[in-house]
């Protein structure tokens, strides 16, 4: 087995805790790119460069629908691990972009098992599923590997269709394919557009007086939240565990939106209430209420828990935020 893999999404917040932890272990890491104008890549610059000139760490710029380029490229690296973290991640804007989510969440995939397909060697291929696929509680207690998806929305649906892929690819071809079903998972690297992140900015730029509200669709919205830092954790152990399985992951807390904002505001000696405004237009055409795992499979199998509580999670990324407006200011 080389101790070589490959993170397609590699600038995202998943792919750059994943690659620097993967890194640390000692693995060599090929990092797949969409082509942007841009050559900043911000999760990955503050540790790339050194693993970069070591020759530890390399980026390709590919597109995922082309499978016979991807063939040639995992030729010539020779991965024992492929991680597939990249998506059009953002649950909101999927309304607005269906057909391109399902191309690169959805499908994305395929080119990756058709590649590997026709490779000689053995490739394990990790494919990051969601809790969006189960399409919220809808009566059940906590949602495990076992529980029925349910899509609400084009990114639910494509989550949807990239597990079932990589799940015929399994039972069809004998390939090693491993789903991880991971329940909302943030951090300091989290997009701006994501609830978590949106309000721990907020709250810091209001804190500093560069902003005075903060606008949020539904607040009554409950969520499964843990430290993607943890969650990466949970991903190298999926692929390292001796056979092919599905894991759920998840902190088995869950919590509203309007609970998120009380305690971030709170840390700031601010009522949350004060700054917060509710916009019906931020709300999705259909919502997805409450989801709460059961990672109690991982627990048992894998050794893996969440490592921060709730608390923690707001503090880590409270601290970035007031740092990071402090220094712009
Ligand atoms: N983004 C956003 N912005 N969400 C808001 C806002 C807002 O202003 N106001 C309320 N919400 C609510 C959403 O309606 C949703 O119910 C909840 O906050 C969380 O929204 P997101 O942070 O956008 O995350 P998500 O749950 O839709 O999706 C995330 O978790 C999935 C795992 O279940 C994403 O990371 C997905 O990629 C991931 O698969």
């Amino acid at each position: 087995m080389s101790r070589t893999i490959v993170v397609t999404g590699i600038a995202g917040q998943d792919g750059s805790y994943l690659t620097e932890l993967c890194l640390n272990y000692g693995f060599k890491v090929h990092g797949f790119v969409r082509r942007t104008s841009s050559l900043k890549r911000e999760r990955l610059d503050s540790f790339s460069q050194r693993y970069i000139s070591e020759g530890n760490l390399q980026l390709h710029y590919v597109d995922l629908c082309d499978t016979f380029s991807i063939h040639q490229l995992l030729l010539k690296i020779q991965p024992s691990f492929i991680f597939n973290l990249a998506a059009q991640s953002h649950v909101g804007i999927s309304f607005d972009l269906p057909r391109e989510t399902i191309q690169s969440t959805g499908l994305g995939i395929l080119s990756l098992l058709e590649a590997v397909r026709h490779l000689d060697s053995e490739v394990t291929i990790y494919q990051a599923g969601s809790s969006e696929m189960f399409g919220g509680m809808l009566g059940r207690s906590e949602l495990n590997e076992s529980s029925g998806f349910f899509p609400k929305s084009p990114y639910g649906a494509a989550k949807v269709l990239a597990h079932n892929l990589g799940i015929l690819y399994r039972d069809g071809y004998g390939m090693d394919i491993r789903n991880g079903i991971l329940f909302n998972h943030e951090s300091p690297r989290r997009g701006e557009n994501f609830v978590s992140r949106k309000i721990t900015l907020s709250a810091a730029r209001i804190h500093y007086g560069i902003q005075r509200k903060v606008a949020l669709g539904n607040l009554e919205a409950r969520r499964d939240w843990g430290h993607a830092k943890d969650y990466v954790e949970a991903m190298l152990k999926i692929v390292l565990h001796k056979e092919a399985d599905d894991f759920v992951i998840a902190t088995g807390q869950m919590y509203t939106v309007s609970d998120f904002a009380e305690k971030v505001f709170n840390k700031l000696n601010l009522n949350y209430r004060d700054y917060v405004e509710k916009d019906e237009r931020l709300f999705r055409p259909n919502e997805v209420d409450d989801l709460l795992g059961d990672a109690r499979k991982a627990h048992e199998i894998l050794g893996w828990s969440s490592q921060t509580t709730f608390d923690e999670l707001i503090e880590d990324m409270l601290e970035s935020d007031l740092k990071l407006v402090r220094d712009s200011i």
